[in-house]
């Protein structure tokens, strides 16, 4: 066969199927667009789901596409395998109600064929089980009989990508390799087919003949238009026709496995192959979702690929790399793929960076771990154990930060078993330990110290984030110690410091302190007078009162509360010149995430002081203003117009961090040392703390993207329910679908990086015209819904005969009684009518509730009223249970209150009234 790259078959794909009448559509994000079951995009036809199902109106009817992709439900075997991939490319053509089965297989056909130059007789296809259509248009087409295989469900039947969507049979295409590479085993075994799981029949395209839509309960329905997904995974192609074993020895991935060989100075071979081609797998799936925004994180996504990365260290230091090492592939990836995705080329610094720090994150932890890891194996081999129980690994996972994961491939390797939901109970146990922990544990550890010379820390943070230092003083469990030993939790006082100490609403800083033998874990810090208290966990070794130690802060969460800290005050100079100098700062939190800003202000912002306040400030950020502090005596610092708290008390000099016009504060606080470093600030809610002031609760940094992209798709997914609701209710949908004008993740990244300013803005003003749009949308559906509703109860037959059938009769009358649910009283009354004119002399007493309002409707024939029946007087009797306004003529009367619990009783009342005057039981 004629070896082709993995560019040029892309090439060839997408030429190829524009030519045959399809709209080339780039990769969706690998944040699945649309559906919010799906963790990552793991298909071509995930961004089409709700063009697949109608939900939305239809922008083309043929689509082809080259998707990026994310899978990992096979991650602990990639690198153990030739194929194993946790990211792929995967080339698609799709049909929505356009072509089916014919025109899909023939267009596969000749792809195969006359493009990809595959022999006719290298190819097999399988089809679903009895798909016998199937079978007749490939054999039409050209493959003998004898090369077509039937498979069942497990392997011929796809779909839905996430709990629902659209899914059908498919028909797959196989490509011949060869005897020789079907093993001892299969070699020449007739019996061997497309199916069998050893190496010579590898299937390279799936298409799948969409005809069902599967409901979130598992239900098929039958799709109203039927439609073609079909995936071919674009490197794997590759692998057959570059005629290699490998997908890790196509082109491209060849060409990663080279750089790292360079990094690293380790070659490529039989020993080290599990580590490259690991470092190579997941290297491209961390770099493609750190593209698209998906940051290393506890949980979700960003929790995939913290394991990712933390996996990808982990086989590194088996090539001897105990160095952050993945993000220098950055360059090696932005060359390659940038080809195909030319928008990686911006975001190349930007990943490069995050992965560093992550990668830094964890090594600090890697080898110690490791280590305990080796001991608590040798302690379980000695005493004859076989499993590692949940508390185990999850002190590698707190401690050390070993994904359980990561755990679980390790000591099953060494032969052990894994308890993971064991594992499961610890971590949750700890999530509700650690809402008690250190945070507002305020505690005086100093008072029994006497040499009080050494109680002022010296502060290195404005300008360091690590230093040496020398340990002063040790606490254990509020009292001073000589010494801390592993596992201890307490506090480190040392002689100087970079960790910022919680203060002016700024969480304290965290990190580490350590030395060769000894590692501390400072998980917050604290101050008591003059005295920084780092507290934290022992992770390793001893430490003693007068030891010099390194201590280093972490980088990435002070940078994030720069940004927050920065973001406060340049909201407070905006409050101050969109609402007036009225406004003054009562309180404030800023924390790695977020921030909080409590302020003076009588009434609540109106979204056009939201959106001034924000754009100001956005405005600030754009201008990249230095950020300058000096230290000054308090008087100059007053006369200088710099904002301080009312009630806080200050010393004789203090700090002013100066933001150029924007801003200018007493603050003691970390900042960012320009402004342009905030990258984006939104506000998210406001509302007030009690009476008199305000909160304003806001983010900054890139985070401000995520939020808007997840903002929207939740818009997206409300609009997808409300079109699928108003099919059924108006029939026809094209002019209630306002999904074509919420913008894509993309497209909100393109807007905050080429309009930085009033990208914010405008996203806010959209976000806010859609919701009311929907809104009104949604209000007029509701009414049409009740009106249906109505519609269906007063024609329903059957209803009028059950509430017949539970009559009462007496003294030559007959009464029937209902309650029900969120019935409206005209349906009530329409409902009586039907009843009155089954029944000549009848007495109707409908009740209904709905939250916690009652209605009431009485009605009876007009003959009645002359025996003595009165429809307003038995309502006015129901009405003094109930509580409530009503009233009405003789045979028709009309009444709501509360208490709809005691419904039930009111009409009791009516009934006992009736039975009285005309000797009923
Ligand atoms: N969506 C189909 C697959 O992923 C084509 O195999």
């Amino acid at each position: 066969m004629k070896s082709k790259s993995v560019q040029d078959i892309a090439k060839l794909y997408t030429e190829y199927f524009l030519k045959e009448g399809h709209t080339i559509v780039p990769s969706s994000s690998l944040i699945p667009t649309g559906d919010p079951t799906l963790l990552f995009t793991t298909a071509g036809m995930v961004q089409f789901k709700p063009l697949f199902t109608g939900a939305v109106e239809l922008p083309y009817r043929r689509a082809a596409s080259i998707q990026k992709c994310v899978r990992t439900t096979d991650l602990e075997v990639v690198g153990k395998t030739e194929r194993h991939c946790t990211f792929f490319e995967m080339l698609g053509n799709f049909s929505f109600g356009d072509y089916f089965k014919k025109e899909a297989i023939k267009f596969a056909l000749d792809f195969s064929l006359n493009h990809l130059e595959i022999p006719l007789e290298k190819i097999w296809v399988t089809i679903y089980l009895d798909d016998d259509e199937a079978k007749e248009i490939w054999k039409a087409a050209g493959v003998p009989e004898e090369r077509i295989v039937r498979l069942g469900k497990k392997d011929n039947f796809w779909g839905p990508a996430g709990d629902s969507g659209a899914c059908g049979p498919c028909s797959e295409l196989y490509l011949d390799r060869g005897p020789e590479k079907g093993g001892p085993n299969c070699g020449n075994n007739p019996n061997c087919k497309p199916g069998c799981d050893c190496d010579r029949y590898l299937e390279y395209w799936n298409l799948v003949f969409n005809q069902f839509n599967q409901t979130v309960s598992g239900e098929l329905l039958p799709l109203k238009q039927t439609g073609i997904d079909t995936g071919s995974g674009l490197e794997r192609v590759a692998m057959l026709l570059q005629e290699v074993d490998s997908v890790y020895d196509t082109d491209e991935l060849k060409n990663i496995i080279q750089s790292i060989e360079t990094l690293c100075g380790k070659k490529y071979d039989e020993s080290t192959k599990v580590s490259f081609r690991v470092i190579t797998d997941h290297s491209r799936s961390v770099f493609f979702s750190i593209g698209d925004r998906i940051y290393p994180d506890r949980t979700g996504r960003g929790y995939v690929i913290r394991r990712l990365i933390r996996r990808a260290s982990l086989f590194a230091r088996k090539l001897g790399i105990s160095e952050p090492f993945l993000y220098k592939l950055v360059d090696k990836l932005t060359e390659i793929y940038s080809v195909r995705y030319p928008e990686l080329k911006s975001r190349a610094k930007e990943i490069r960076s995050v992965i560093q720090k992550e990668e830094e994150l964890f090594l600090n932890t890697l080898e110690v771990g490791l280590e305990e890891l080796e001991s608590l194996v040798q302690r379980l081999k000695s005493e004859g154990k076989t499993d590692v129980r949940g508390n185990e690994s999850f002190r590698l996972y707190s401690t050390y930060g070993f994904p359980m994961e990561m755990t679980r491939e390790l000591v099953i390797e060494k032969g052990f078993s894994f308890n993971e939901k064991e594992f499961e109970q610890e971590l949750n146990k700890d999530r509700d330990l650690s809402r008690a922990s250190w945070k507002g544990k305020k505690q005086t550890y100093l008072t029994g110290i006497s040499d009080t010379q050494n109680l002022k820390t010296e502060f290195l943070g404005y300008s360091e984030l690590k230093s040496q230092a020398s340990v002063l003083y040790l606490f254990k469990e509020g009292k001073q110690v000589s010494s801390l030993n592993v596992g201890e939790e307490g506090v480190i006082v040392l002689n100087r410091t970079p960790f910022y100490a919680e203060g002016g609403g700024q969480l304290g800083d965290i990190g580490y302190i350590k030395t060769n033998n000894f590692q501390f874990q400072v998980q917050d810090t604290q101050k008591e007078n003059d005295t920084f208290l780092h507290l934290g966990l022992v992770m390793r070794g001893e430490i003693k009162a007068g030891m010099e130690v390194s201590s280093e802060v972490d980088s990435v969460r002070r940078q994030n509360l720069a940004n927050h800290h920065s973001g406060t005050h340049l909201l407070n100079g905006a409050l101050r010149r969109t609402l007036g100098d009225h406004v003054s700062q009562k309180g404030s939190v800023v924390s790695p995430e977020s921030l909080r800003f409590d302020f003076s202000h009588p009434q609540s912002l109106t979204e056009d002081e939201i959106r001034k306040i924000e754009f100001d400030v956005n405005e600030a950020i754009s201008k990249s203003i230095p950020v300058k502090t000096e230290v000054l005596p308090i008087e100059q610092a007053k006369v200088s117009g710099a904002l301080s708290m009312f009630d806080e008390k200050y010393g004789n000099l203090v700090r002013v961090v100066g933001m150029g016009d924007r801003s200018k504060e007493f603050c003691g606080g970390t900042h960012v040392s320009n402004t342009g470093e905030i990258a984006y600030f939104a506000i998210l809610k406001e509302a007030s703390p009690g009476a008199g002031s305000r909160r304003i609760e806001a983010i900054c940094g890139d985070s401000v993207v995520d939020y808007f992209q997840s903002a929207f798709q939740v818009l997206a997914e409300k609009v997808q329910d409300y079109n699928l609701n108003a099919k059924e209710i108006y029939g026809d949908l094209k002019s209630f679908g306002i999904l074509d004008k919420i913008p894509a993740p993309e497209e909100i990244q393109e807007l905050f990086e080429t309009k930085k300013t009033v990208a914010v803005t405008e996203l806010r003003q959209l976000k806010k015209k859609l919701e009311e749009s929907l809104e009104e949308k949604l209000s007029l559906l509701y009414k049409e819904k009740k009106k249906k509703e109505a519609l269906s109860f007063q024609l329903n037959p059957e209803l009028v005969e059950s509430i017949l059938q539970s009559k009462e009769e007496f003294g030559g009358i007959t009464v029937v009684k209902r309650l029900f649910d969120g019935v409206e009283a005209k349906s009530l009354k329409d409902l009586a009518d039907s009843i009155k004119s089954k029944v000549e002399t009848v007495v109707c007493l409908f009740g209904s509730k709905e939250g916690d309002t009652s209605t009431l409707v009485y009605m009876c024939n007009k003959v009645l009223n002359d025996k003595g029946v009165h429809c307003g007087n038995l309502l006015k009797l129901s009405l003094e249970t109930l509580g409530g306004k009503g009233g009405g003529r003789p045979d028709m009367a009309q009444g709501g209150g509360k208490n709809p619990e005691k419904l039930d009783e009111a009409i009791a009342l009516a009934v006992t009234e009736l039975k009285q005057k005309f000797g009923g039981k």
